[in-house]
């Protein structure tokens, strides 16, 4: 029995009928395009959610998280609070109807690091298989963002549902948001052709993605993109094109049109050009879109200042959470115990 199965029986009394894990991502490149179908490059890490069910054959669902210790008791077809809309949303928009004992476990950490997204593809996997669903690995992946929209309230774009139920942690996974046609890349490699290495940190500053400025970032360049006269920001490849907008929304659209670019870009990029992109695009989310912290900033300044790394930014939605880097291959725990000695108490390495 896996650890995952004997707790189950230890909460539950009995053995689960199935096991699903999913992991969650880290994004190189192209932050905050995916709701404007742009360009996402995110890769899979090893840190993962793992979600056992059995069936309890009563009115009510029970949902017990290890990471909380705490069970929940809601009713079939209602919501619930706290971590249950992410498995009662999971549950019925799969058509699932029967009242099931859920227990959830996870190591990835809270913070630009799609732990929701993870905790909705595990959960779908489970019941895919445990259900015999005909979905596939896409199909289950925009469920999971409809969990986001319709369950949890976060208006939500595709690439943390698309890169936990798609990517692996040897690639980047190219995604255009909008056809969803998507491709496997190798890292960028670096000089000599030595590969290049991905370090993410933990910033430590805490964030809520609902309570933050997302939906309001979202509404601000769909505003900008209707002003424009496009569907979306994905369909302009000018910045200059953005001058007759009101300021605000023009820094906001100006974010958008340039990180498309360099994700675009950085699919030929070398390991160098890749980190300068990488910079390039931490500036553009601190300065126009301002979704960074002055602590996240501070994070990111120090990892750029080491020879060692091509280029660092924060990754996710922002608003404190995580960092990532491109570092010389073999570098990237040393750069990090120095890095994080400099930073101060809250960091720590996530990957790898
Ligand atoms: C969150 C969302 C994603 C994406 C990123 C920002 O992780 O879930 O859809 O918008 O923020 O790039």
């Amino acid at each position: 029995m896996t650890r995952a199965e004997s707790t189950f029986q230890s909460v539950f009394g009995y053995a689960p009928a199935i096991t699903g894990r999913a992991p969650g991502r880290v994004n190189l490149l192209g932050e905050h395009t995916d709701y404007q179908g742009g360009f996402v490059l995110p890769a899979a890490i090893p840190q993962q959610a793992t979600v056992s069910i059995g069936k309890n054959g009563g009115h009510a669902h029970r949902l017990h998280s290890a990471n909380l210790h705490q069970t929940l008791t809601v009713e079939v077809g209602e919501v619930g609070t706290g971590f249950a809309p992410y498995l009662t949303g999971s549950v019925a928009l799969c058509g699932v109807h029967e009242a099931l004992d859920i227990w959830v476990w996870s190591d990835v950490p809270s913070g630009g690091l799609s732990s929701s997204a993870a905790l909705e593809l595990a959960t779908l996997r489970a019941i895919r298989e445990l259900y015999r669903l005909p979905l596939d690995d896409v199909q289950l992946a925009l469920i999971g963002q409809k969990v986001e929209h319709e369950y949890v309230g976060v208006m939500c774009g595709v690439m943390d549902q698309m890169a936990s139920s798609l990517a692996d942690t040897e690639h980047m996974l190219f995604l255009d948001t909008r056809s969803l046609e998507r491709r496997r890349l190798p890292l960028p490699s670096g000089t000599q052709n030595k590969a290049a290495q991905i370090l993410v940190l933990d910033s430590g500053v805490p964030r809520r993605l609902a309570g933050s400025g997302y939906n309001e970032r979202r509404a601000q360049v769909e505003e900008a993109s209707r002003l424009l006269g496009v569907t979306q920001l994905r369909d302009v490849h000018d910045v200059s094109q953005l001058s007759v907008l009101p300021e605000l929304l023009r820094r906001r659209a100006r974010h958008v049109v340039s990180e498309n670019a360099r994700v675009l870009e950085a699919l030929t990029a070398d390991a160098a050009r890749f980190g300068e992109l990488m910079n390039a695009s931490h500036a553009s989310l601190q300065g126009d879109y301002q979704v960074s912290h002055p602590q996240v900033d501070v994070l990111v300044a120090l990892l750029q200042a080491r020879p060692q790394v091509y280029g660092a930014r924060m990754t996710g939605a922002g608003f404190g959470g995580a960092v990532v880097a491109l570092v010389q291959e073999g570098q990237a725990a040393q750069v990090a115990a120095e890095v994080l000695a400099q930073y101060g108490t809250g960091g720590r390495m996530v990957v790898p």
